[in-house]
């Protein structure tokens, strides 16, 4: 697929009936295979085409990367409080009227997918952005400048039960959603939305033990079990440790109960806004608990995932 011409067209229209893809019910499309991972839609793949080609990246940007349903959001919350926290009191904080959708955009859902050039210039400085793309696939400038890249992952069960549980959501057209059987098949053999799951998260973790100084790596439930040594880390990442003042005055604390996700789930914006694509707010938050797998697969199921993910990451050092 040749550089520089519109997404559109002919060429993309070959590119797509080249592409693996996998179907649903009605026969239409869900998911297309493209450089490896699975792309959610015509639409997404045209986008994340249209940011491949075209984003430049910044050396002061931050990227925000996960694999959907990993703890996007909370990251998102986390990260524009802690860049933003010298410009607003915190009890004044956008975050308490936004959502962290809006506040942080998903590169390819919500800027190149209303347009293939968006203007990202004007963009606050600096600019935080998320994507859900596997590393290999970043554009180049992501991976060659001096950006700044934070990764969350999550325990692929819970991670499998939220995707579930989220796709419940999206406006089905006439298609009936898989039951929860038929999804786990599906995730089983990588068939999701930006999966296989552990190509996902092995890139990331490869990235951060070649590059720690690009690419931080975070898993959603040390997040859960300590997440005020997680704020720190996070801003000693970002070039914007706490001073002792902040410290003494709680603030890494105050962050941690504004992003927390008992304070997120009961605002206003959050239980009654809806994403410009429809999709409810409150979809982004709906138990946020460790271990919630439990009460929806079956322990054979359970045993199953364990083993393919244990052979999956093997000797890589990282459990689930
Ligand atoms: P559950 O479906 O298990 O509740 P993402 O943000 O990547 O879409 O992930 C959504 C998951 O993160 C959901 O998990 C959601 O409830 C949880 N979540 C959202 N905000 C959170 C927060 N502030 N703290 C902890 N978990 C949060």
């Amino acid at each position: 697929f040749s550089i520089g011409e519109e997404e559109k067209g002919d060429e993309f229209q070959e590119l797509l009936l080249a592409l693996p893809q996998q179907r649903n019910r009605n026969g239409s499309t869900s998911l297309y295979l493209y450089q490896g991972f699975w792309c959610p839609s015509e639409a997404t793949l045209k986008a994340i085409i249209s940011f491949q080609r075209h984003f430049q990246a910044q050396e002061t940007d931050l990227i925000l990367a996960s694999s959907p349903k990993s703890g996007t959001t909370w990251l998102k919350a986390l990260a524009f409080m802690i860049v933003n926290r010298a410009r607003c009191a915190l009890n004044e904080s956008p975050l308490l009227t936004t959502s962290p959708q809006e506040l942080v955009p998903t590169i390819e859902f919500d800027l190149y997918m209303r347009s293939q050039c968006p203007n990202l210039e004007d963009l606050p400085c600096p600019r935080i952005l998320s994507t859900h793309i596997p590393f290999a696939s970043l554009p180049g400038s992501i991976k060659d400048s001096k950006c700044r890249i934070v990764y969350v992952c999550r325990n692929p069960f819970d991670q499998f039960v939220s995707y579930w549980h989220f796709l419940l959501h999206l406006p089905h057209e006439n298609v009936e959603p898989l039951s929860l059987d038929e999804s786990f098949e599906l995730f089983c053999k990588g068939v999701h939305a930006f999966g296989p799951f552990w190509d996902h998260v092995s890139g990331f973790w490869k990235a951060s033990l070649e590059r720690p100084d690009k690419v931080l790596f975070f898993k959603y439930e040390d997040m859960k079990a300590d997440i005020i040594f997680h704020i720190k880390r996070l801003a000693e990442f970002l070039g914007l440790p706490f001073s002792e003042e902040e410290g003494k005055k709680g603030v890494i604390e105050e962050i941690s109960r504004l992003c927390s996700f008992e304070t997120l789930k009961d605002l206003e914006v959050n239980k009654y806004g809806k994403q410009v694509y429809g999709t409810p707010n409150s979809a982004f938050f709906r138990k946020g608990k460790v271990g919630d797998w439990a009460n929806h697969l079956t322990p054979a199921m359970a045993e199953c995932l364990k083993k393919l993910i244990e052979g999956k990451f093997g000797a890589s050092g990282l459990t689930f």
